[in-house]
Order: C-alpha cells, then sequence, then structure tokens
C-alpha cells in the first residue's frame, strides 16, 4: 500500500483547514505535521494546539514529526492533541527504547526518524519496536530543500534488513520528494511518501496528490511482492 502524506509545513498557516480538506478529498491517506524547535532544527514552526485545530477537520491520522530537543516531555501533550503517529529522531534520544515504548503505551503509533547522515545501525536494536521508519532524504529543518540521491540507496539497505529481520516495519521517506523520485523511491521500498512543496507550491495541489499516487501505486505494482 502506497501512502501520500502532505506535510503541511509547506501549507499557507492562514488557511490550514482549507489544504488539509483539499487533499484528503484527493485521496491522501495521512497528514505529516513538523514540529521544529529551534534547536533541534534551525526553524521554528508549530506545537500541540495547533495539531488540537488541525484534529478538528479532518479524520486522516496525524503524523506527528519531532524534530525537537527533549521528546519525551512532549509525548503526552501530543497525544492529547490528536496525533496518531509519533516520530522521533534517533539522533534527540538517548533512551530510545523508553521513548519508543512511552509513545505506544500512550496510544499512538511509534516511528523512529534517522537524519541523512546517521547511520542504518543505530536502528539494530529499536527496529523490532516502531512501526515505521523515517528516512530523512534532506537535512531536516525546511521544505523545499533538494533531494539527496545518495539517501535512495540507504532506504533500500533497510528494505533489506526489515525483510531480513521478518519485521513488518513501514518505510517512509521525507524531504525534497516529487513526482520525478517517487518512482524509484517506492522501487527502493518506501511506502510512505511525504510530500510538501510539491503539493503546496502547486496551483492545483489536489492534482499533485492524485499524480503522486498513481505514480506511488503503479510503480509498486511494477514490483510486486517488494512492500
Ligand atoms: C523537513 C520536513 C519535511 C518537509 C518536506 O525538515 O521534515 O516534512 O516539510 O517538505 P518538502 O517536500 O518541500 O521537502
Ligand atoms: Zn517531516
Amino acid at each position: 500500500m502506497i501512502q501520500i502524506a502532505p506535510s503541511i509545513l509547506a501549507a499557507d498557516f492562514a488557511h490550514l483547514g482549507d489544504a488539509i480538506r483539499l487533499t484528503e478529498s484527493a485521496g491522501a491517506d495521512i497528514i505529516h505535521v513538523d514540529v521544529m524547535d529551534g534547536h533541534f532544527v534551525p526553524n521554528i514552526t508549530m506545537g500541540p494546539p495547533v495539531v488540537a485545530s488541525i484534529r478538528k477537520v479532518t479524520t486522516l491520522p496525524l503524523d506527528v514529526h519531532l524534530m525537537i530537543e527533549e521528546p519525551d516531555a512532549y509525548i503526552q501533550p501530543f497525544v492529547d492533541a490528536g496525533a496518531d503517529w509519533i516520530s522521533v529522531h534517533v539522533e534527540t534520544c538517548r533512551h530510545l527504547d523508553r521513548t519508543l515504548e512511552s509513545i505506544r503505551s500512550l496510544g499512538a503509533k511509534p516511528g523512529v526518524v534517522l537524519n541523512p547522515g546517521t547511520s542504518l545501525n543505530t536502528l539494530d536494536e529499536a527496529l523490532r519496536l516502531v512501526d515505521h521508519v523515517l528516512i530523512m532524504t534532506v537535512n531536516p529543518g525546511f521544505g523545499g530543500q533538494r533531494f539527496l540521491p545518495y539517501t535512495l540507496e540507504k532506504v533500500q539497505r533497510l528494505r533489506n534488513v526489515i525483510q531480513h529481520k521478518g519485521l513488518s516495519a513501514r518505510i517512509e521517506v521525507d524531504g525534497g520528494v516529487t513526482l520525478e523520485n517517487v518512482a524509484d523511491l517506492v522501487k527502493s521500498g518506501a511506502s510512505i511518501l511525504v510530500v510538501g512543496s510539491q503539493i503546496f507550491r502547486d496551483p492545483d495541489p489536489a492534482a499533485v496528490v492524485r499524480q503522486l499516487k498513481a505514480v506511488g501505486e503503479r510503480s509498486a505494482a511494477s514490483l510486486p511482492g517488494l512492500i
């Protein structure tokens, strides 16, 4: 199953509800919410009150990507606000097992995120604890950056590790994902595609969502059993 997750970071914050409804009606599967604290990444975005407002305008799962130091303190507030998935960066977690277990015990789906320069080896033990692994395909902090091509091979290696270990974690990719690289990403093993600027900087965001989904599903169908 290929899922499209529009990143609302690229939407007009004065009209978030409209942006979400538009992509939902075009077939988006998940809403990706980028939370930045100005410390772990050099940008500040939104917190639990924004998630609580978004929660009222969509029934889609809310995928909260925490780019913050000390994420443990914010898990409960985001769950209370309506987050369905919570992903933490391995670079920010001193006790990764405890953090992931706490996300699950509070009723959200735990995910772990790796920066482009962080090795897959850091996941050796934690892979069994997550529903999804988010591979950053740009350095986190800003939308609209260029995809780093070497991350494709990282996605392939992760898919092989997941298969080899007989686990069910899904692979999500985030950063610089466009209609041009979606096919390669899906063929490499990604099944959750976070897309910001390509959707929201287009005059017809709904059409882009439909195209991304069509290309993603066609690529997956060309390689049965891959995902
Ligand atoms: C970057 C964020 C991404 C970003 C993706 O730190 O995690 O979710 O919004 O945006 P695009 O698709 O524009 O790279
Ligand atoms: Zn993100």
